[in-house]
């Protein structure tokens, strides 16, 4: 008995360091941890007596390991479900699907939904999935921070193909199919919540608000509570790469960069107080990793003449709010944020996260020192507009601004030549423009209505909430010589 229990929890090493929810839950296997778990605390006990090591760092590897391997949330699906997908797809792509080798297929459900592959386009497990071993696929952190660029997967990188409405939608459907019960993704998205408003464009602030509104200061889930009304808007993700430089964290500036503000994406109503409090460890590794990512540089040529007189300009016109760059280090960044009515971006995000949300953050344990004297990190509780973020690895994270507006740098430059309409009509890095490859529209297109949802969902509308392309016309004040010589520096960065 002893030895059979051995085998089966080193068998499942995640299993035992992190163990899964529901077996837990459901208190298997109890007996089993609890022997592994005295056996390691005595090893450890041993180490740490004759090792001259105190507590360990936070390590940036231990934290992208976790991402990847502990499951913090219920399973979203299963194999079968995402491998049945397909059969959901309007016609034409369907009979694709059916035609093709199971790993093609696979390949088309990834990029269907903007579901990652892993680093060196593998396509054996998803970034942003952890994968147990039961077939479960767990939603991580990099579902929304792993992204892709000119063919290359990057962790930290915002995801900007995600289509996380059409998945849990789709889900939903083959899950009801096959008989399966749905969870909160699915089931969410099945009662007509929004979350997402297009590829890249979570709504994964008003997760946050909804979710928070539902715990006490403690972390307690208020079974009776309701969420806050407010209205549905997507967003952008930001690369992890410029978290290092930053005090505060998210688009307005509002939060501390501190590990217990980054757990709020676990705050689903079966991770109880405890269970939230007890892997707080978890999160010092994620921000540490989180802190350790590093901005790729441009793969392409860069002409640096050019560049060099872009570095005048920069210096002269945009540095007093982005920072000064030597050598694509940062030398000086202010964390200047911007009122409103001078950036003139889209306001939605600022005006709609309000505070009494950010009150909620202010006094809970999520903000409060883990230094025992109870005293808390500050939340801005009435933010006035939007932070100027670091530049670095710039080139790498269309599209642009904090709603994800603006498609390439070029017409982030050209203020007065953005598209109100446009969609990505392929992966292809452009090159000249910096960004994504777009057909920009003066007006929906006549038959958009007899589109399939995947294809509305990817056109970008300015006229939709929170999508306004307007504002930070700074750049308007540059020669078009100037600007290219801009553009060119931007890509050193
Ligand atoms: C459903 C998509 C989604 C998931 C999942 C998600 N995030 Fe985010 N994250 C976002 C969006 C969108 C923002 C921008 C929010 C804002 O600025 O208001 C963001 C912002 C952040 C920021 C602030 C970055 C900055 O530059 O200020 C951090 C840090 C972060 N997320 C960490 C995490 C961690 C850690 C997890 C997992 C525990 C996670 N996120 C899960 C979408 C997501
Ligand atoms: C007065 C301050 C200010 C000046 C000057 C300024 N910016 Fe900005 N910039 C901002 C703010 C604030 C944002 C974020 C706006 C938002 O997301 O709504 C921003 C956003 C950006 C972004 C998009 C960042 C991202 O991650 O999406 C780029 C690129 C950029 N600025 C480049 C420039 C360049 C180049 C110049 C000089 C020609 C410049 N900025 C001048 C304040 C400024």
């Amino acid at each position: 008995m002893k030895n059979t229990c051995r085998v089966r929890c080193e068998d499942r090493k995640i299993r035992f360091q992190y163990p899964s929810r529901s077996r837990e839950r459901a208190g298997q296997d109890r007996g089993c941890h609890w022997r592994l778990a005295s056996a390691v605390i005595i090893a450890l006990a041993f180490f740490l007596s004759v090792s001259p090591l105190s507590a360990a760092e936070p390590s940036p590897a231990e934290g992208y390991r976790i991402l990847r391997e502990f499951p913090f949330l219920v399973p979203d699906f299963d194999e079968e479900v995402l491998d049945q997908l397909w059969t959901v797809w309007p016609e034409g792509m369907k009979q694709k699907a059916a035609q093709a080798t199971s790993e093609e297929r696979r390949r088309m459900t990834f990029e269907q939904y903007g579901i990652q592959p892993l680093p060196g386009q593998d396509y054996s497990q998803g970034l942003g999935y952890v994968q147990r071993t039961t077939g479960d696929w767990v939603m991580n952190c990099l579902a929304c921070h792993g992204g892709q660029i000119d063919g290359k997967v990057y962790p930290g990188l915002g995801n900007a193909d995600f289509d996380l409405q059409s998945l849990a939608e789709d889900v939903g459907i083959v899950k009801k199919k096959l008989g399966k019960t749905l969870t909160h993704m699915d089931t969410a998205a099945n009662k007509g919540a929004v979350l997402s408003t297009g590829p890249g464009m979570t709504a994964a602030v008003n997760f946050g608000v909804d979710l928070g509104a539902l715990r006490d200061k403690e972390m307690n889930f208020l079974w009776t509570a309701k969420p806050p009304e407010r209205p549905d808007y997507g967003m952008d993700a930001p690369a992890f790469w410029n978290v290092k430089h930053k005090e505060r964290l998210y688009c307005d500036d509002h939060a501390p960069n501190y590990h217990r503000v980054i757990m709020q994406f676990i705050l689903h109503p079966w991770n109880n107080a405890d269970y939230v409090k007890r892997n707080e460890g978890k999160f010092r590794q994620i921000q540490a990793w989180i802190q350790s990512v590093e901005a790729p540089r441009y793969p392409h040529p860069i002409d640096e003449p050019l560049a060099a007189q872009g570095k005048v300009v920069f210096n002269n016109n945009c540095a007093e709010c982005h920072g000064t760059y030597e050598n694509n280090h940062v030398v000086n960044y202010p964390e200047r944020v911007i009122p409103l009515d001078e950036i003139g971006t889209d306001p939605v995000r600022v005006k709609e996260l309000k505070p009494e949300h950010h009150q909620q953050l202010a006094e809970s344990w999520l903000t409060r020192k883990d230094d025992g004297s109870g005293e808390h990190y500050e939340v801005v509780l009435d933010p006035v507009g939007y932070l100027a973020p670091p530049l670095k690895g710039i080139w790498a994270s269309a599209p642009y601004l904090h709603n994800g507006s603006v498609p390439t740098l070029w017409h982030l430059l050209h203020p007065e030549q953005r598209p109100k309409i446009w969609k990505r009509t392929s992966r292809d890095y452009d090159t000249e423009k910096l960004g994504h490859t777009v057909e920009t529209f003066d007006a929906l297109p006549a038959n958009f209505e007899s589109l399939n949802k995947y294809e509305r969902r990817r056109f970008y509308n300015h006229d939709d909430f929170g999508k306004k392309t307007d504002g930070h016309d700074y750049p308007s004040a540059l020669s078009e010589e100037e600007r290219r010589a801009v553009l060119e520096f931007l890509k050193t960065l």
